[in-house]
C-alpha cells in the first residue's frame, strides 16, 4: 500500500510518524495554530481547570479503586484502610473528595462565565449542550461516589435520592427496588453505583469532554467582548487578526491559574481536607447503619441548590413529585438557554444594567439556594428557598425579552482589550 506523504514536510522520526498518524497536523490545528480571541481574563481560566480537576479525578480515582472494596460488609472499613494504612492513601484520597468539591466550583465559574460572555448563543450551542450534558453526568458521577464510602451520609444520602424515582406515578415503587436491586439500599446497590463510578459514567464524561471540545475547535472561542474575530481576517494569511495561537500564548496563561487553583487546592488538602464538615460530612465518619437516621440528611454542598428547590416545593396530594420535577427542571432549563435568551448582544459589558443586575442577583440567588439546601428546615428557610427557586426559573424567562426594556451599549467591531 503506498504511504501518503505528509504535507507538513518533516523529517526524521517524526516525518515517519506524520506519514502515518496526524500528529504535526493536530498539534498545529489545535494548539499553535488555533487561534483564540487574544483578549481572555480571568473567567477564561476555568475551562483548563476543569480539565485538570478531571485528571486529578481519575488518576487518583484509579490508585483509591485498587484499595477499595465495594461491598457493604467492607466498603466503610477498606476507606479507613487507604486512610491510616495505605503510603500516601489519605493524601490520594483527599486529593478525590476535595477533588470532587473543585470540580464544581470550577464548573460553575465556567458555566457563569458562558452565561455572562453569551457563548452559548449562536454558533456554540452544541459547545453549550454537551457542557449540560457534562453537568448531568457530572453530578451522576458525583451522587455515585458519594455512596461508596458507605458512612451514615453515604447511605441516608443514597436512600433520599433513589426514593425520589417513587414518585413516578404507578411505576415509580418499582423503579426504585430495580434501581436499588433490594427493598433498601444495600450490597446490590452499592456494587451497582461503583461500577457506574468507575467505568460507565468516566467513560461517557470524558467522551463527553472530548465532544466539547471538538465543538469548540470547529467554531472557534468566543470571548469577554462577545464579538467573532473570524471576521476579521488578514487577507494573506487569512489568520483572524485578533487570533493568537493557543500554544505557546494560552498555555503559559493557563498555567498561572494551574499554578493560583493548585495554591489554593493543596492548602485546601494539607489544612482542612474535611473543610469544616463542607467537604467531607461529619456523619460519613460513622459507617451505614440502616437502623439510625441521622439527625439531618443534607446533600454534598454542591447539590445544595438543587435540593432546596426540591424541598421548597410543596408536594401535590401527599407526592413530592411537584419537587422533583422543578429540581430537575432547574438542570434541565440549562439545555433551552441558547433559544431563551433572545438579546441580540452577547457579552454582558455591552447589555443594559438590567441585564446585569438579574445576571448579579442569580449568582447570589445560586450561592443562597445552595446554602439553604444544607440547612435543617425552617419556616425563613422554606420562605427564602421559595422565592429563591421562583427568581431561578424567572431569571431564565426574563431573558426572553427583557433587553427590550434597557438601553444597551454599541458593541465593537473589533476585541477591545
Ligand atoms: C468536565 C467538565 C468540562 C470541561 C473539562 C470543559 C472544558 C472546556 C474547555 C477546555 C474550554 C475551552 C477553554 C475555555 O473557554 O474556558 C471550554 C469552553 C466552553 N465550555 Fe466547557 N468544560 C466542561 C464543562 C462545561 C459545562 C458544564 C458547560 C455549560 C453547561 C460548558 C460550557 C462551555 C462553553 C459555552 C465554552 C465556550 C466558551 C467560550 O468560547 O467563551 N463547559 N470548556
Amino acid at each position: 500500500m503506498a504511504i501518503v506523504p505528509n504535507p507538513y514536510k518533516t523529517t526524521g522520526f517524526l516525518g515517519w510518524i506524520d506519514d502515518r498518524f496526524p500528529l504535526t497536523k493536530l498539534w498545529r490545528d489545535h494548539l499553535t495554530e488555533y487561534y483564540a480571541p487574544k483578549n481572555f481574563n480571568f473567567w477564561y481560566y476555568f475551562g483548563s481547570l476543569a480539565l485538570l480537576v478531571l485528571v486529578n479525578q481519575l488518576l487518583s480515582g484509579i490508585i483509591l479503586a485498587m484499595h477499595y472494596k465495594p461491598s457493604a460488609a467492607e466498603a466503610f472499613g477498606s476507606v479507613e484502610y487507604i486512610m491510616r494504612d495505605v503510603p500516601w492513601g489519605n493524601v490520594i484520597r483527599y486529593m478525590h473528595s476535595t477533588g470532587a468539591s473543585a470540580f464544581f466550583i470550577v464548573v460553575y465559574m465556567h458555566m457563569y462565565r458562558g452565561l455572562i460572555y453569551g457563548s452559548f448563543k449562536k454558533p456554540r450551542e452544541l459547545i453549550w449542550l454537551f457542557g449540560c450534558l457534562i453537568f448531568l453526568v457530572l453530578m451522576a458521577e458525583a451522587f455515585a461516589g458519594y455512596v461508596l464510602p458507605w458512612g451514615q451520609m453515604s447511605y441516608w444520602g443514597a436512600q433520599v435520592i433513589i426514593s425520589l424515582f417513587g414518585t413516578i406515578p404507578f411505576i415509580g415503587p418499582d423503579i426504585v427496588v430495580w434501581v436499588q436491586g433490594d427493598y433498601i439500599p444495600s450490597d446490590a446497590t452499592l456494587n451497582r453505583l461503583f461500577s457506574l463510578h468507575v467505568v460507565a459514567l468516566p467513560f461517557v464524561l470524558v467522551g463527553l469532554v472530548v465532544a466539547h471540545l471538538i465543538a469548540l475547535h470547529e467554531v472557534g472561542s468566543n470571548n469577554p467582548d462577545g464579538v467573532e474575530i473570524k471576521k476579521h481576517k488578514d487577507p494573506e494569511t487569512k489568520i483572524p487578526l485578533d487570533g493568537i495561537g493557543f500554544h505557546p500564548y494560552y498555555t503559559v496563561k493557563d498555567l498561572v491559574g494551574v499554578a493560583m487553583f493548585l495554591i489554593i487546592f493543596v492548602a485546601v488538602i494539607c489544612f482542612a481536607p474535611d473543610g469544616g464538615g463542607y467537604l467531607l460530612e461529619k456523619p460519613n465518619f460513622q459507617e451505614a447503619n440502616p437502623l439510625v437516621t441521622p439527625e439531618h440528611i443534607t446533600p454534598a454542598w454542591y447539590f445544595g441548590a438543587f435540593y432546596a428547590m426540591l424541598r421548597a416545593t410543596p408536594s401535590m396530594f401527599s407526592s413530592a413529585l411537584p419537587g422533583v420535577i422543578v429540581m430537575f427542571g432547574a438542570v434541565l432549563i440549562l439545555f433551552l438557554l441558547p433559544w431563551l435568551d433572545r438579546n441580540p448582544i452577547k457579552s454582558i459589558r455591552y447589555k443594559g444594567n438590567l441585564t446585569k443586575l438579574l445576571t448579579l442577583i442569580f449568582a447570589i440567588d445560586f450561592v443562597m439556594l445552595n446554602y439553604l439546601g444544607m440547612q435543617p428546615t425552617s419556616v425563613l428557610y422554606t420562605m427564602l428557598s421559595r422565592i429563591g427557586t421562583v427568581y431561578y426559573f424567572a431569571f431564565f424567562f426574563s431573558l426572553l425579552f427583557i433587553h427590550n426594556f434597557e438601553k444597551s451599549k454599541p458593541v465593537p467591531e473589533r476585541v477591545t482589550g
